[in-house]
């Protein structure tokens, strides 16, 4: 089969049952899926590790693993390879969870330690620059001052990948929304690689291979560029990109033009799947087949945002999946 070709999964799955939580397909995608963890599920979770405030899960790294077991023991150890393998998985790669009884601000702790249970089951999440842990959280409000377009409301966050401009493996992305309010639009946009009309056309391009230099703005508190091309290959050869606009240097002319061209080829996709994200749910994706960004929202004088977000690796070798790297 062409590496190219799209794999389009079984359409018209209903809802599947697993011990403590449920996965279904997304309205938007076969390939998204959906996961809840049933009431009970997450009320059991919550109590086992109330003993652990989250500065517990930043100053022990182990910890984050021990709630990831108990999560998956109460799932009857059918929640981590069912992770591992959607994920991995080329025609999905892409999760959106969320918890019975988890919808608001006030449980923020709760959402981080259900998170990163989820994020160490598949793997571990790195060290974020940006806020000094494995995970950040940030808010959105309606006035901004940054220096990227992460926290700016009222413009469209471009597609892209993230952990483009570290050393660092950068295999999934964890999005949560923690709190919302007085916010109209601003949904996620997901591209699934397959999906995009142009990947042919720019991954066999020769520039798609030539290493580029990348440079994060001051907030992101990376002080060094870092140098490698927008496109690779997975050990399938198949196409996995490592891209986003604001960060990449071009050197000249050529590349410059280049990358123009391929910021627009993506940003009109007739694919990109636009996903409402509730409080207290997160998606989950794997980096290097799916883009993501976020549309722009109406101005607010009191909109308010909040995210949480975790990047890290997969480590899963205990469980007999081939690798891909
Ligand atoms: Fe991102």
């Amino acid at each position: 089969m062409n590496a190219l070709t799209a794999v389009k999964p079984n359409a018209g799955d209903s809802a599947r049952n697993y011990t403590g939580f449920t996965v279904a397909p997304s309205a938007q995608s076969p390939r998204l899926l959906e996961l809840t963890f049933s009431s009970d599920t997450t009320q059991q979770f919550l109590q086992q590790v109330a003993q652990w405030p989250v500065q517990a899960l930043e100053y022990k790294s182990f910890l984050r693993f021990k709630v990831s077991k108990i999560l998956d023991d109460l799932c009857g150890n059918q929640l981590q390879p069912l992770l591992i393998k959607t994920l991995l998985e080329r025609g999905e790669g892409a999760l959106l969870i969320g918890a019975e009884g988890v919808d608001n601000v006030a449980q923020a702790d709760d959402m981080v330690k259900l998170a990163t249970a989820v994020a160490h089951l598949i793997g571990r999440s790195n060290y974020d620059a940006m806020s000094g842990q494995y995970y950040a959280r940030f808010v959105v409000k309606n006035v901004d001052s940054s220096d990227s377009y992460l926290r700016q409301p009222h413009r469209v966050l471009e597609l892209h990948n993230d952990g483009t401009f570290v050393e660092e493996v950068t295999d999934y992305v964890l999005m949560m929304k923690i709190d919302e309010q007085n916010m109209e639009g601003g949904n996620s946009l997901l591209l699934h690689l397959d999906d995009w009309e142009h990947l042919e056309e720019y991954f066999s391009h020769p520039l798609a291979r030539r290493a580029m230099r990348w440079a994060a703005p001051p907030s992101k508190n990376v002080s060094h560029d870092v140098f490698h091309p927008v496109f690779d290959v997975d050990p399938l050869g198949r196409p996995v990109m490592r891209y986003i606009d604001q960060f990449v240097q071009p050197k000249d002319f050529e590349e410059g033009t280049w990358l123009s061209d391929l910021s627009d080829a993506l940003e009109t996709s007739k694919n990109i799947l636009s996903v409402p994200v509730p409080v207290g749910k997160f998606l989950l994706i794997n980096n290097l087949f799916w883009l993501h960004g976020r549309d722009r929202f109406t101005a607010h004088p009191d909109l308010r945002r909040e995210l949480m977000r975790q990047r890290g690796y997969f480590a899963y070798a205990t469980h007999g999946y081939q690798t891909h790297q």
